[in-house]
């Protein structure tokens, strides 16, 4: 088990890796021994996730909406090596009421959320089909599976991206290709400091109605994530693994 789980000699490609969850992930990939790039949009961002990551970590600013570099981009990465992981986690939200919601704003949401996951993940997948082997990580949401107030684009796309999990593991797993999506729950990173659920009393209300009292760590996804992206998950593909404390499964009143 502990030589399956094992990452050394892989290269993973996190997308959003300086911040929040993908953070954590790229955290666990390097101390399972890979070698992680991170992309997102901020250079000093990215530059100090880096540092904090040490040597196995290196970093490029990419614009993962810029659809039409993702071919080159992974191709550079190519070069330098195969790209044996990606993991498209990279996300934005805008929490508003859903009368007030504009084409351009649904826009912004899916350009991220759904169009750039999809793309990158071709354009990697290219790749990995001809190597006959790959792994892909999408991040849904509890969005995906419960009706969740005033977030009702990001609820598209993460619903979508659920579906694609399902869609590619079916279409890829025939190339050696395993694809499957992370469920955080609810995790208090900037995204969530964002949004209206910030104030002490909602915090207090989401732990009390969370079967294992709390909210979800960055690290419970990246330890889920390094799992996911290993040969001990070998034979696991099309699955939504979700890690909430319980709170998707329980009838709390
Ligand atoms: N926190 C939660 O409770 C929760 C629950 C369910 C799902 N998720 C999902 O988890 C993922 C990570 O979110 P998080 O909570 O860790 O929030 P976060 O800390 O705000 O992370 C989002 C990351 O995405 C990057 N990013 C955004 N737009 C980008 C773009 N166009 N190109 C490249 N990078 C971009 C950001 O970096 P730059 O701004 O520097 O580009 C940032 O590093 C998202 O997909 C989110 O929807 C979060």
């Amino acid at each position: 088990m502990l030589q399956e789980i094992s990452l050394v000699g892989k290269t993973a490609l996190v997308t959003g890796g300086a911040t929040g969850i993908g953070f954590s992930i790229a955290s666990e990939f390097c101390d399972a021994g890979a070698h992680v790039v991170l992309v997102g949009r901020r250079k000093q961002v990215l530059r100090d996730a880096a540092e904090r990551l040490g040597e196995l970590c290196s970093w490029y600013p990419f614009d993962v909406t810029n659809t039409e570099e993702h071919s080159a981009f992974i191709q550079m990465l190519e070069d330098q090596a195969p790209v044996d992981i990606l993991v498209n986690n990279a996300g934005v939200n805008n929490k508003k009421d859903y009368f007030d919601f504009t084409a351009e704003e649904f826009d912004a949401i899916a350009a991220t959320q759904a169009k750039a996951p999809f793309m990158l993940s071709q354009a990697v997948a290219r790749h990995m089909k001809r190597r006959g082997k790959g792994c892909i990580l999408f991040i849904s949401s509890l969005a995906a599976l419960l009706g969740m107030h005033d977030i009702q684009a990001y609820t598209v796309c993460k619903s979508g991206i659920k579906g694609l999990t399902r869609s590619l593991a079916r279409d890829l797993g025939p190339y050696g290709i395993r694809v499957n999506s992370l469920n955080p729950g609810f995790v208090y990173t900037d995204m969530l400091k964002n949004t209206n659920l910030k104030t002490p009393e909602r915090l207090e209300e989401i732990k009390g109605r969370t079967p294992m009292r709390g909210f979800t760590q960055t690290k419970d996804l990246g330890m889920a994530a390094a799992f996911l992206a290993s040969d001990a998950a070998r034979f696991i593909t099309g699955i939504d693994l979700v890690v909430d404390g319980g709170i998707s499964s329980a009838f709390l009143i």
